[in-house]
């Protein structure tokens, strides 16, 4: 059975979620407010005001922490060495060292330690996964993620930690590979010390390379992520209500006739079918079975604290 801690905008979402599911038990918030706002809206599930409480309910088995960033990793801590299996939402620590800390906790304890990275269970991001795994982009090249938008300028938190942590999760989790080199430029326009324009750049040992361009100030409204592969290119466009995905058979390629010169093929343009079902519930459903023990529970920890070394290395970059 699964507890959920923080009722704020996401964590409701969350709990509707496992509540659907069938697994929610409990609820943990410290604003009164919010916990007599839910505690009609789930009479089965037993509503606290502290983490501890939480912890030392026997029936749940799964925390789920839908918390502000800067609580994750001591609430993640915690509730592994209360022996409880853990969802955290994005990103799951600030710091590597945090991160590879809860990850050995996990791993020590058997637990499951799954960080919040929706996109991962996007069934468009799966199907760019499927292409480039089944071989049918050819060789990888680079992928780039735009997340540009007039809007919401965020003061707390800036570009890179706001909207890079979704596309760095999904570049990470396409290409399987640590960067080797990860350099980030941005500038803090309108909050200073919050950059709210970030460009970062990615460099993998295969020699693949990877950028993202994040912004709150741009005219564009982009989700966009495009992977080259040396026969075919894809665009995920998560923008788009019917063609998430778009495979374009266009590729160089060196005829013998020309004196191994370059040209350029321009192929069919194929849409292939997404389904809709809702990445939040896939996730939720995903967390649920590796609490059952099935998948590797040891490869989703270590997956994100993937994405959390590569963010400090990109904000240290940032900064630097
Ligand atoms: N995956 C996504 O697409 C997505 C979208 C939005 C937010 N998020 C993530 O969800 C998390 C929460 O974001 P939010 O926008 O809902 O924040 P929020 O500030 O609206 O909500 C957080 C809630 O946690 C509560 N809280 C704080 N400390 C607590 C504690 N110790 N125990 C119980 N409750 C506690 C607060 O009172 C607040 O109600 C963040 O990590 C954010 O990155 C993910």
């Amino acid at each position: 059975m699964i507890g959920v801690a923080g009722l704020g905008y996401w964590g409701p979402n969350l709990a509707r979620n496992f509540d659907d599911l069938g697994v929610l038990c409990a609820l943990c918030e410290v604003d009164a407010d919010l916990r007599e706002r839910y505690t009609p809206r789930y009479p089965n599930a037993r509503m606290y005001a502290g983490f501890d409480d939480l912890l030392a309910d026997d029936a749940v088995r799964g925390v789920v922490i839908a918390t502000p960033v800067p609580t994750h990793y001591d609430l993640a801590r915690r509730a592994l060495s209360a022996g409880k299996h853990v969802l955290v939402e994005k990103p799951p620590a600030m710091r590597a060292g945090e991160i590879d800390e809860l990850v050995a906790l996990a791993a020590d304890r058997d637990l499951v330690l799954m960080p919040g990275h929706l996109l991962l269970y996007h069934p468009g991001v799966r199907k760019l996964k499927q292409l480039i795994d089944v071989g049918e982009l050819g060789e990888v090249l680079c992928v780039y993620g735009n997340r540009q938008n007039l809007g919401i300028v965020r003061t707390n938190e800036n570009a890179l930690w706001s909207l890079g942590v979704h596309d760095l999760s999904v570049i990470l989790y396409l290409l399987d590979e640590e960067p080797e080199l990860c350099v980030a430029h941005g500038r803090d326009f309108l909050t200073e010390g919050v950059e709210d324009v970030v460009f970062c750049y990615l460099r993998f040992p295969s020699g693949k390379i990877a950028h993202m361009h994040l912004s709150w100030l741009d005219p564009h409204k982009m989700r966009r992520l495009t992977v080259v592969g040396r026969e075919k290119m894809v665009v995920f466009d998560d923008m788009e209500l019917e063609r998430k995905v778009t495979v374009y058979e266009k590729a160089p390629w060196k005829r013998t006739d020309t004196y191994g010169e370059w040209q350029t093929r321009s192929g069919d343009i194929f849409v292939p079918k997404i389904p809709t079902d809702e990445p939040l519930k896939l996730e939720c459903q995903e967390f649920l079975r590796l609490v059952a023990g099935e998948g590797d529970r040891r490869k989703v920890a270590e997956d994100g604290a993937r994405v959390v070394r590569a963010l400090e290395r990109l904000t240290d970059s940032l900064r630097g």
